[in-house]
């Protein structure tokens, strides 16, 4: 696989990376999981260059962090490992509660714990998955950055924040990346902060940057869904909506179909021809769609393509 750097001057990984995510949380829930598959999956990944494993604790919650630590057991250094920390709190007796909680002295605790669940010393990038609205963002980024003092992160990261954020974070401690929504029917970024992160060279991490999977052609309706799962929730996998967006995805198609590729890999190409240290972390536990994204790195646009992905239409719904 084409490598890059995480950022310029950063440490060197594949173009495409590998979220687990869905390997234990939000998709298809009540499926008994597969941990032998999703193992093999990361194991496949690393083989195939895609190094950026990302996980989270909220992932679980916990138990993402547990699989990705046991998948790594063996092979720690071939993995840029990327946790997050701010969307699990704890209660009054200690215990996982989900729900923003961005206070330094919750950072700390967690960053121990992370590192516990992966069976690691430390990991490449901890990155905070939202910002707290009752913590003034420089309070938790700079308890991040303790992390990276301590030695338990090489680097530290940011989730879903605008320039406003990333710039009072700056103003504490070096941005090495920011991970938010991007794809073919999620721009939001492309306006103010990945030009923002280019000119500082902060990484661009996107993420479900197959539209959680929509783009690829799976879902043709409402009821392909699994019974227990995330996207039932969202307004663009609402019947209408849905309906609505399939042009998007006949698009994708029509080029994939042209230019001999699968819908998937048109997606991952559009998102990685956004910049040079953009790198998308498409989720899969299926081995087959992990070798077919991995193929998107070599997957060469046209400028024609070009032009007929960026003028898609803004789909039907919010992305949340
Ligand atoms: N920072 C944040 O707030 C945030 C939020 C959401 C996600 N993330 C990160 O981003 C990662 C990726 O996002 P995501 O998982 O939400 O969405 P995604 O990567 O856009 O899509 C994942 C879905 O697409 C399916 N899929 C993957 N490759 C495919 C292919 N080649 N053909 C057909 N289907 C395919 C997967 O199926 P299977 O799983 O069945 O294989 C899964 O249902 C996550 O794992 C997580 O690490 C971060």
């Amino acid at each position: 696989m084409r490598t890059t750097t995480l950022g310029p001057g950063g440490p060197e990984l594949g173009v495409l990376g590998l979220g687990c995510m869905g390997m234990t949380h939000a998709y298809d829930t009540k499926t008994p999981r597969d941990d032998a598959t999703s193992v093999a999956v990361i194991h496949q990944a690393l083989d195939l260059g895609m190094t950026l494993i990302d996980t989270a604790d909220v992932y679980g919650p916990l138990t993402n962090e547990e699989l990705v630590g046991r998948a790594l057991r063996d092979r720690r250094d071939r993995a840029v490992l990327a946790t997050k920390v701010g969307l699990l709190s704890r209660d009054s007796e200690g215990r996982p509660v989900r729900g923003p909680d961005g206070r330094p002295e919750h950072v700390r605790l967690s960053i121990d714990e992370s590192l516990a669940r992966l069976g690691t010393d430390h990991v490449d990038l901890y990155q905070l998955h939202r910002v707290d609205p009752d913590v003034p963002i420089e309070e938790t980024w700079g308890a991040l950055a303790e992390t990276v003092a301590a030695g338990k992160a090489r680097h530290i990261g940011l989730s879903e924040v605008t320039v406003e954020q990333i710039k009072r974070a700056q103003s504490i401690h070096p941005v090495t990346s920011v991970q938010s929504e991007l794809s073919l029917w999620t721009r939001d970024w492309l306006d103010e902060v990945l030009p923002y992160c280019r000119q500082q060279g902060i990484a661009f991490l996107p993420y479900s940057p197959l539209g959680r999977g929509f783009l690829t052609g799976r879902f043709a309706s409402f009821d392909d869904l699994p019974a227990d799962d995330f996207r039932r929730a969202l307004p663009r996998f609402q019947q209408a909506a849905l309906r609505t967006n399939l042009a998007l995805v006949g698009k994708v198609r029509e080029i994939a179909e042209r230019i001999g590729a699968s819908p998937a890999q048109v997606a991952l190409a559009w998102v990685l021809t956004r910049g040079e240290h953009v790198i998308p972390i498409p989720g899969t536990k299926t081995p087959k769609y992990l070798l077919d994204n991995a193929g998107a790195a070599d997957v060469e646009l046209s400028a024609s393509d070009l032009t007929e992905l960026d003028a898609l239409p803004t789909p039907e719904g919010g992305r949340y």
